[in-house]
């Protein structure tokens, strides 16, 4: 209802879409929309069916009373808090949106089903709410991929905003899932991010053997104590391995440390 009166006042509406647990990521995206919207939307639901393992969808924080707070500090026009029986009345046997086999590879093949789990509730959320704008981190690079390339597919008049990755001082970029470290895994997470930006110096500074930098990579997270999924050198674009004309890249890594899988990626362009 008052999605439609805003509508019907024409006024912009952005939507940031949330998993809740908010951290100073999160509300740097809402800031964000609020500069670029007249009236913004945050929506917080923890998504089932982007969830491979019951388990983790069980042990993810859920902070709604903390997370309103900190959302009606900023000035958030409204916070969308549906259940699971709101969004899915028929989980299991709903309708679902298939992804690209392209999409299947780092998070993808690491997480089966998230990607399809993701783009059904983003679309679910663009269909509720009917935003003009809708903001996504770039840390989940991969995910913003996603949601341009639904947007495109499925010709959602919705503007794609992607901000910048929020870094704890030490460079570790915020997440939900920082939670889940000891004291001590904290103090080791800095170095993901540094051993991404070494990466990424030693292509600026002209080596180009990429399957040499991304084993040297592992090693040092491996030695550092993590156990890595993937640390990969790719282009932009499609996340695919890079050929030799390529400029705009990414590296992207994943690694568990205890019980927390951390991503994080670095994008650059080698001609700057
Ligand atoms: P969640 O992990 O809660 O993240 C919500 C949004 O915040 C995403 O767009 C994510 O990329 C962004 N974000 C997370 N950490 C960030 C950081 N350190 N800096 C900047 N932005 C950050 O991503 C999801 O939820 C879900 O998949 C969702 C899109 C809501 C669909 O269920």
């Amino acid at each position: 209802m008052q999605i439609k009166y805003w509508q019907s006042q024409n006024k912009t509406i952005a939507l940031v879409p949330t998993m809740g647990n908010l951290h100073r990521g999160h509300i740097a995206l809402v800031e964000q929309a609020m500069a670029l919207a007249d009236k913004v939307v945050v929506s917080i639901f923890v998504n089932p069916t982007q969830f491979d393992k019951d388990a983790d969808l069980q042990a993810y924080s859920r902070t709604e009373q903390e997370d309103q707070q900190k959302l009606q500090k900023q000035g958030v026009d409204c916070l969308f808090l549906p259940s699971v029986e709101t969004m899915y009345p028929t989980l299991g046997s709903a309708c679902a949106i298939k992804v690209p086999d392209s999409l299947d590879i780092l998070e993808g093949a690491s997480r089966k089903g998230h990607f399809s789990g993701v783009a059904t509730v983003v679309a679910k959320l663009f269909n509720l709410v009917k935003p003009d704008i809708a903001i996504f981190g770039e840390k989940d690079f991969q995910q913003v991929m996603l949601v341009r390339k639904l947007v495109e597919d499925l010709n959602f008049d919705i503007k794609i905003i992607a901000a910048q990755t929020v870094r704890e001082a030490d460079g570790l970029a915020m997440s939900s899932r920082n939670g889940y470290l000891s004291n001590d895994e904290r103090l080791t997470a800095s170095s993901l991010y540094k051993i991404l930006n070494d990466l990424r110096n030693q292509v600026l500074q002209g080596d180009y053997n990429y399957s040499n930098l991304e084993t040297e990579a592992m090693r040092k997270l491996e030695e550092a104590g993590y156990i890595p999924d993937y640390v990969v050198l790719r282009r932009q674009h499609d996340v695919q391995k890079p050929n030799k004309d390529d400029d705009a890249l990414v590296v992207l890594a994943a690694a568990w440390l205890g019980k927390a899988r951390l991503i994080d990626n670095i994008a650059f362009n080698i001609s700057s």
